[in-house]
């Protein structure tokens, strides 16, 4: 389902990426490849009943999450603009008043209800957060506050589980298996996904497909996954920045989920690959000139659909061709794009920037769920190749450790 394409010349070991993939599902926290096709029925159903009544009591959900507990999610609704009549709001990913002020005035007086998420049930930025907001709904809704709370995490231990249970929130849970940047899948994400109106059952309909897909591959060598990590391991012995690249600004979160899951999973015992990303057409106006003439030790990787399943809009017919636009009219944006998106390619690779391509067929709940497991999956046989850990994350301690020294926590 997911298409892989390079200019550069690769040979895949299928034997290696054989066994990296045994060793992967079999480590104790990767639980998330055999997530969509095994997804616990039960939690799914509960799932889609709470989304069900928030939907029928909110305007707003606010998520209140950092990390893996937030951006999967952010992305995805970002990515397929459903429709729905509970907004979705974002707390807990920074400690700026600001952000939270603004949060706080937008609910206003609106119904709302809260979803607290955090596999630890102890990170600060969320913790900090949920006072703030569990105040708010405890003024407008006294002692059915806790009946609008839903918390996320882990099965039967951390700060958040022990106050969920003694406060009789409901309760969802992170598999033990499944570690925070590789958890959109899991309640972490479904919950907010299904109140913001996205199909999840297409969405792991298509990550189940693209695992099962892969799996069925006669040679693993051949498949998309191997050949982008490989090529991925191939070019990190010469380039330091990898630029993700869409033409399509309504995937600017994605961008940023895709940053985090290969920046926190890769970048550890000085390797690994430093991700940025742009949104074009937008970008070719201010880090284009970069990518066309700055260092050459960037590579960039082109995420496009080979179908645009946008409502189409045309160049308008104009009398007289003031603007110069004459040569445009009747065209759709859509020609427009994929023009500039074929011309950027050529460009850049005639510029020295190896460029990649990942293809999915379109816009859709089920292509992002496909796109979800692949770059999970290649980002997890990218950290093996590279010899690092994809599934922790030690060196977000030192400033945790610094901070709580600075302000005083016991043990500090
Ligand atoms: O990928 C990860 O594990 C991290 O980014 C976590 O998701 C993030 O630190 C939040 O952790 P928690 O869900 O425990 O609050």
């Amino acid at each position: 389902m997911i298409e892989f394409r390079s200019d550069q010349n690769i040979k895949v070991d299928a034997e290696r990426i054989s066994s990296l993939v045994k060793a992967i599902r079999q480590d104790p926290m990767g639980g998330w490849f055999d997530l969509p096709e095994n997804y616990n029925r039960a939690e799914f159903e509960n799932i889609k009943k709470a989304a069900a009544k928030i939907n029928s009591d909110s305007e707003y959900l606010v998520c209140i999450g950092i990390g893996g507990s937030y951006l999967g999610h952010k992305a995805v609704i970002e990515a397929l603009a459903p429709v729905s009549p509970t907004k979705v709001l974002y707390a807990g990913n920074s400690l700026s008043s600001r952000e939270l002020r603004r949060l706080l005035v937008e609910l206003g007086d609106a119904d709302f209800s809260i979803n607290v998420i955090s596999k630890s049930g102890t990170t600060t930025e969320p913790a900090v957060a949920f006072r703030i907001l569990k105040q708010k709904l405890t003024e407008k809704y006294g002692d059915a506050a806790h009946e609008r709370i839903y918390a996320t995490t882990d099965i039967k231990k951390g700060a958040l589980h022990d106050e969920a249970v003694a406060e009789d929130y409901t309760r969802f849970v992170v598999p033990d298996n499944v570690g925070g940047r590789y958890s959109v899948l899991t309640a972490v994400g479904l919950l907010p996904l299904a109140v913001a109106g996205v199909n999840i059952d297409a969405l792991l309909t298509g990550a189940a497909d693209e695992c099962r897909e892969f799996l069925s591959a006669g040679d693993l060598g051949s498949t998309a996954a191997a050949n982008y990590a490989t090529t991925r391991a191939k070019l990190a012995k010469h380039h330091d920045v990898e630029v993700l690249a869409s033409f399509e600004p309504c995937l600017h979160d994605f961008e940023e989920w895709w940053k985090q899951l290969f920046g926190e999973s890769e970048g550890k015992k000085h390797q690994g690959i430093f991700p940025a990303s742009v949104v074009y057409t937008t970008d070719l106006h201010s880090l284009g000139q970069y990518l066309q003439e700055g260092r050459r030790d960037i590579f960039e990787t082109m995420l496009k659909f080979s179908h645009d399943n946008s409502s189409e809009i045309l160049v308008p017919t104009e009398p007289e061709d003031l603007d110069g636009l004459g040569y445009l009219e009747g065209r759709p944006l859509t020609y427009l794009n994929a023009t500039a998106e074929e011309a950027t390619i050529a460009a850049h690779r005639s510029g020295g920037i190896p460029v990649l391509e990942i293809i999915a067929p379109e816009l859709s709940a089920r292509s992002v769920g496909a796109l979800i497991f692949f770059f999970e999956l290649s980002c997890a046989l990218s950290a093996k190749l590279l010899k690092v850990n994809p599934f922790d994350q030690p060196g977000v301690e030192a400033y945790k450790n610094n901070m709580f020294h600075l302000l005083g926590k016991p043990g500090f």
